[in-house]
């Protein structure tokens, strides 16, 4: 099965990520590693913590990572998404970590999993990208260890965070260049322009809490999440993107990618944090010569959204 690590800003959307992960029998979830995001670096640690005690999964590490990004001095933080404590207001109703955080903090931790393990190890890194460029950049000798980091992130036609930029990215756009852009790693894109399309609806939020325990407590952090999707979507439902992007990180090939080239605008500028994503067809590419094209990413365009909603749910 698929050995996975999720580095996380815990997050509603994040939780339903790690709870599918926590839950899924194809996956071998070797670790979770904490960063700054949706809501600050102590809260996504505390929140992912609980979501996998609520998971009953105390066997699984949690290391705390970046609480700034790699280059502007301050985190921006996602409160009016999802909620003050970053799950709705009831991050306290979930249950006690039944584990303590790791020594040596996440980068260390990456490091140390990827060392140990037997296979090659998925990345699933459902938050700004600080953790996975610092670890890129510090261990090149563990590059050839990572089967695929699968990034929920990025922005075709227009972002959520700024006109341009998708959240994730535009969190630290200097460490999503660094992972995209070095080549060192197969990358998987997860944008939002595809999570937006896997929006689920309340029935399916109605069925996912008759589900057992696990489903109710998931559902019930959802209240301040489906308030900003009300505006985000126009009608009542919500994106779990990053559930999505953990979906293809068990399931490679859930999602329907394209090998394009993406290179990520990092200049304090109206586009700070887009992706730009060559989709021109491969024959104008060539023909225009025109230099900085970006590197070479596996960008998730379409998937079978029926059969996606039934694997999220089960
Ligand atoms: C991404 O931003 C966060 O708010 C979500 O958790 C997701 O990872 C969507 O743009
Ligand atoms: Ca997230």
């Amino acid at each position: 099965s698929t050995k996975l690590i999720i580095d996380t800003d815990p997050g509603v959307d994040d939780a339903f990520a790690l709870a599918l992960a926590a839950h899924s029998d194809d996956v071998d979830l070797l670790g979770v590693t904490s960063v700054f995001g949706n809501v600050g670096l102590a809260a996504t640690t505390r929140n992912a913590r609980r979501v996998l005690a609520l998971c009953k999964r105390g066997d699984v590490p949690v290391a705390e990572g970046a609480a700034r990004p790699l280059v502007h001095p301050h985190p921006h933080v996602a409160k009016y998404a999802h909620g003050a404590d970053g799950l709705s207001g009831r991050a306290a109703a979930l249950p006690e970590p039944e584990r303590d955080v790791e020594n040596g903090g996440a980068v260390r931790l990456l490091a140390d999993l990827l060392e140990s393990s037997a296979e090659p190890v998925t990345i699933a890194a459902i938050g700004p990208l600080t953790n996975v460029a610092t670890l890129l950049a510090a261990r090149p000798d563990l590059h050839d260890r990572i089967d695929r980091v699968v990034i929920m992130g990025g922005a075709l036609l227009h972002g959520n965070t700024s006109a341009a930029a998708e959240f994730n990215i535009w969190s630290d756009p200097e460490a999503a260049a660094r992972v995209l852009g070095g080549g060192e790693v197969p990358c998987v894109l997860v944008p939002m322009d595809l999570t937006y399309r896997c929006a689920v609806s309340t029935e399916w939020l109605d069925a996912l809490a008759s589900s057992g325990p696990v489903g109710a407590a998931l559902t019930a952090l959802t209240p301040d999440y489906l308030a900003h999707y009300r505006k985000a979507l126009g009608w009542d439902g919500m994106v779990i993107h990053d559930a999505v992007a953990v979906a293809e990180a068990i399931r490679p090939g859930i999602l329907t990618a394209e090998a394009l080239p993406v290179s990520v605008e990092t200049s304090f500028g109206p586009a700070r944090g887009a992706t730009v994503v060559d989709q021109r067809r491969p024959e104008l590419r060539a023909e225009t010569e025109v230099p900085g094209g970006g590197s070479t990413a596996r960008v998730a365009v379409d998937t079978d959204l029926d059969a996606l909603r039934v694997f999220l749910l089960d």
